[in-house]
């Protein structure tokens, strides 16, 4: 497979992404699970941060001590399901800013639309993070990140749970600069356009709703 993407293969990531992936996980489980192995996502996608080095005093000594250091974070939301790995990331990096952009299909063009675009200033200064659980088709994928691209971003990196192995082809094709980080790529996807054998639909699993 083509394409800059990380698959975390950590044991505690990949038991729990079976747990969530069961049927009989409830919401309860299905999102206390997304985001105990968002936690992981974030970690390995911010692996790369720049550190620099601060003066700092301890009980014992003086020292300079790593910070992260020069690069403003930004976390993009793909609407809705993305948002349930905002709260691991901002976990893990609470001064992060929070953008969030809601896609819809066309029925006519059947391609993706934005019904809802709300990032934060300066992406040309921040490394920005792509939320979405599910990478199917990528065609929604690559719109986000051609939409997050016009608005100034350019340091990107995209997170998912899943992945399709068309989407990864299909995103990393469109966007060959935008890492990307999951737990696992599937074997494919059904004619609905779900991951097989994936999760089902992961906004209804997260939010209870169907
Ligand atoms: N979106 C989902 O929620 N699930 C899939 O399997 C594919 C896209």
């Amino acid at each position: 497979m083509s394409g800059n993407i990380t698959v975390v293969e950590h044991p505690l990531v990949q038991h729990k992404l079976t747990l969530l992936r069961r049927k009989q996980a409830s919401t309860a489980e299905f999102r206390k699970l997304l985001w105990e192995i968002g936690l992981f996502l974030g970690y390995e996608a911010m692996s790369d941060l720049p550190l620099g080095r601060v003066p700092i005093e301890t009980p014992v000594s003086t020292m300079e001590a790593p910070v992260i250091y020069g690069k403003k974070l930004a976390f993009i939301s793909v609407l809705r399901a993305g948002d349930g790995l905002l709260a691991p990331m901002l976990e893990l990096a609470p001064s992060a800013r929070v953008g969030q952009i809601g896609l819809s299909r066309n029925e006519i063009t059947l391609k993706p639309e934005k019904y809802y675009f709300k990032t934060p200033g300066n992406l040309d200064q921040r490394r920005t993070i792509v939320l979405d659980p599910m990478l199917a088709t990528g065609n929604s994928a690559a719109y986000a990140i051609d939409e997050i691209k016009k608005a100034g971003a350019r340091d990107l990196k995209f997170v998912c749970l899943l992945a399709a192995p068309a989407g990864v082809e299909t995103f990393t094709k469109a966007h060959p600069d935008v890492p990307v980080v999951t737990a696992a790529i599937d074997y494919s996807l059904d004619d609905h356009g779900y991951i097989v054998p994936g999760l089902g639909d992961a906004g209804d699993r997260l939010f209870g709703t169907k």
